[in-house]
């Protein structure tokens, strides 16, 4: 056991329904132990700006339930810099900070070992982002909630397109990976889905619908995630459009609502587990490691992995992906 006093915990980059059971699990795991704990406010901005705030059991009372993160969030272009790492690094200091638990994705896991490289401090990071683009872990706090709240919508958009026999292109998020897309679009029966980590085909697309009309299907659903190659939905339609400009087509962006809302049951344990975890970890005095989940239990990956490496699909889904929906 490490004999740490002082820690904090902030969220960085885009919320992800679920960071609230995390931060909730902190604070709570951490005053168990009688660590003093600390709430920067709007991530890495506010590690520079000073936005740091002593933190008790009651600060974190009836939150579980809550979409986005009470610690607020930003994405840090200062903290990118030189001068401000040096400022943050100075309010760590101020603050006797040793241990700190930082909730997001990429970005912020690579913010996280820019502060450990530079002073020693201990970091701690928790996959908080719904894009389930993340290494060393099976999924990340937030995705199986944007995914059902994606699922919903898509459900929703199949009843008007049914009723009008008509195509609708429908966008989700992801902007480097797909797994949004892929699981919401194979968990509505989606006719196509177009991701970042394939190429897309126009042509074949088009076959694809000629082929549905020939079985006189009514309604086709195109999923596309913001960042596959061929565009978003709206390029995609244009495309689609070029060839058969008689077709009766719609085009849904999703957006930042798949951010939002009350996090799923898996997504509150999640971040319970992780945020319980991340406090056992600073006690043993780890640092410099990711949390992550593998087959049900708790796992760490050193974060320097993490960064350097982008999950690939698994075989299985992109067989289902193949056989099932394209
Ligand atoms: O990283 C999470 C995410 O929601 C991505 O899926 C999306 O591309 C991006 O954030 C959008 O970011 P912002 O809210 O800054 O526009």
């Amino acid at each position: 056991m490490k004999n740490i006093q002082n820690i904090a915990v902030l969220t960085s980059g885009g919320d992800s329904p679920g960071m609230n059971a995390a931060i909730r699990a902190v604070v709570r795991t951490a005053c168990h132990f009688n660590l003093n704990v600390f709430g920067i406010k709007h991530g890495y901005e506010g590690l520079i700006d000073g936005e740091i705030v002593p933190m008790s059991e009651s600060d974190v009372s009836n939150i579980i339930h809550m979409g986005g993160t009470i610690l607020r969030t930003a994405r840090s272009a200062r903290f990118r810099t030189e001068e401000g790492i040096l400022l943050a690094i100075e309010n760590l200091k101020k603050f006797n900070i040793e241990g700190l638990v930082v909730i997001g994705g990429d970005g912020s896991y690579k913010g996280a070992a820019a502060l450990a490289e530079k002073i020693p401090i201990q970091v701690i990071g928790i996959p908080g982002t719904i894009d389930k683009d993340l290494s060393g872990t099976d999924t990340t706090l937030g995705f199986d909630t944007a995914v059902n709240t994606a699922m919903y919508a898509i459900d929703k958009i199949r009843d008007t397109a049914e009723a009008h026999d008509r195509i609708f292109f429908v966008e989700v998020m992801g902007r480097d990976a797909g797994y949004i897309a892929l699981e919401a679009g194979l968990a509505t029966g989606s006719e196509a889905i177009l991701i970042p980590e394939t190429k897309t085909y126009i042509d074949h697309l088009v076959k694809l619908l000629e082929k549905g009309w020939k079985r006189k299907k009514k309604s086709h659903i195109i999923i596309v995630a913001e960042g596959d190659d061929a565009g978003g939905a709206i390029q995609v339609s244009e495309a689609v459009k070029a060839k058969f400009n008689s077709i009766e087509s719609r085009v849904t962006i999703l957006g930042h609502l798949q951010r939002g809302g009350s996090p799923s049951m898996a997504d509150r344990l999640l971040g319970t587990r992780w945020g319980f975890a991340a406090i056992e970890k600073l006690m043993e005095g780890k640092s410099g490691i990711a949390l992550g989940i593998k087959n049900g239990e708790i796992n760490e990956t050193p974060l320097g992995i993490v960064n350097k490496e982008h999950p690939g699909l698994s075989e299985e889904m992109l067989r289902m992906l193949y056989i099932l929906s394209n």
